[in-house]
């Protein structure tokens, strides 16, 4: 996990955003779009496992992601993917052995961002994050991982 200060984070993010416009502007094919977009921010601040899920039906389902090995389908409400999708918002989780039902995908995940990416209004896929240290994710990355979710809608 790669420590940096606020401002630095501020910077990183600035940047990470600039290059995820550009890496999906001229491709339209949503896997490749959105395998690039995960390698990109896993490997900017060397996270844990970064990935999205997509809705089908009243589960999701694993996509595009880099780290280990993952859960294939998780439950609409259920664990940290399961209720962001529910409630519709991101959640940031600074313990997740303190959020109620979260998914063990990996014992070494101790902190995680989900958040959900909407179309017309409706949740179709997220992003999800999860690091190796606890309190790892704040307002700061709360507000950007939105905005950079938004370059592929
Ligand atoms: N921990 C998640 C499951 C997904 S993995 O972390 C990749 C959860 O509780 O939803």
């Amino acid at each position: 996990m790669y420590f940096c200060t606020m401002e630095e984070k501020e910077k990183q993010y600035q940047l990470l955003l600039k290059q995820a416009q550009a890496l999906v502007e001229d491709e339209t094919n949503l896997i490749a779009n959105l395998s690039n977009l995960s390698s990109l921010i896993h490997f900017t601040f060397n996270f844990w496992w970064t990935g999205f899920y997509f809705v089908d039906g009243d589960q999701l389902v694993l996509g595009p992601f880099q780290g280990p090995l993952a859960c294939t389908r998780i439950p609409f409400g259920k664990g940290v993917c399961g209720s962001a999708w529910k409630e519709e918002k991101t959640l940031v989780v600074p313990d997740v052995e303190q959020f109620p039902g979260h998914i063990a995908c990996s014992s070494e995940s101790r902190s995680e961002i989900v958040v959900p990416i909407f179309k017309e209004g409706k949740v179709w896929a997220e992003l999800d994050i999860d690091s190796k240290e606890l309190g790892t994710f704040d307002e700061t990355d709360r507000i950007w991982l939105e905005r950079i979710v938004k370059v592929i809608q």
